[in-house]
């Protein structure tokens, strides 16, 4: 068992029971949201993506998944510029678009996801992500799925790092 990341101590915030229970109530409302809607889930690499796994083995109709990926905090705590590394392969006019995160933070980050994609005219566009730091919010954004939400303190696991370490740890972990 992992117990503490390049000498920072972990402590459980969220076990992998206690995570997959979530999900699955997350799952099956926006199955219920968009049946018959031929959904597509946008994940955000790389912190989304056993999120994004766990989240579309919940709904019971066939769904389509794509990716972007940016960079925000390259490495450590402390966030750097936002850039674009990987864009959507799919066309995304006219479709019900869910996008999918791992942390809603600051908002930078989603706001800057949230322009590009609402520019490519999707016929709806919503936003669900396993974790909200509400409290640290810098810009108007609310998202309309949420797995917890925490006040403070710097996580990993569960597909969440730091410093690039920690995505494989079953459970959500504080880093000291
Ligand atoms: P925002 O732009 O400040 O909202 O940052 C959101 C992104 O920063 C998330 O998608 C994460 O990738 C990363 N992030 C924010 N808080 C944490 C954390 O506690 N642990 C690991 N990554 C985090
Ligand atoms: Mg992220």
């Amino acid at each position: 068992m992992i117990n503490e990341i390049r000498g920072r101590k972990l402590k459980l915030l969220y076990s992998q029971d206690e995570i997959l229970k979530r999900v699955a109530q997350l799952g099956t409302q926006i199955g219920e949201d968009y049946r018959g809607k031929n959904p597509i889930f946008i994940g955000v690499l790389k912190g989304a993506f056993i999120f994004l796994a766990d989240l579309i083995r919940r709904i019971d109709f066939p769904v389509q998944i794509d990716f972007v990926r940016m960079s925000s905090y390259k490495d450590g705590m402390e966030p750097s510029n936002i850039e674009l590394i990987m864009d959507t392969s799919m066309p995304l006019m006219g479709r019900h678009v869910i996008l999918v995160d791992d942390i809603l933070d600051t908002g930078n980050t989603m706001t800057f996801i949230c322009d590009k994609i609402s520019s490519m005219c999707p016929a709806s566009f919503k936003i669900c992500v396993l974790i909200d730091k509400r409290e640290r919010r810098r810009v108007n954004i609310e998202p309309d799925y949420v797995g917890f939400e925490i006040k403070e303190g710097f996580i990993a696991g569960y597909g969440i790092d730091w410093a690039e370490e920690g995505r494989n740890i079953p459970g959500i972990y504080v880093v000291d």
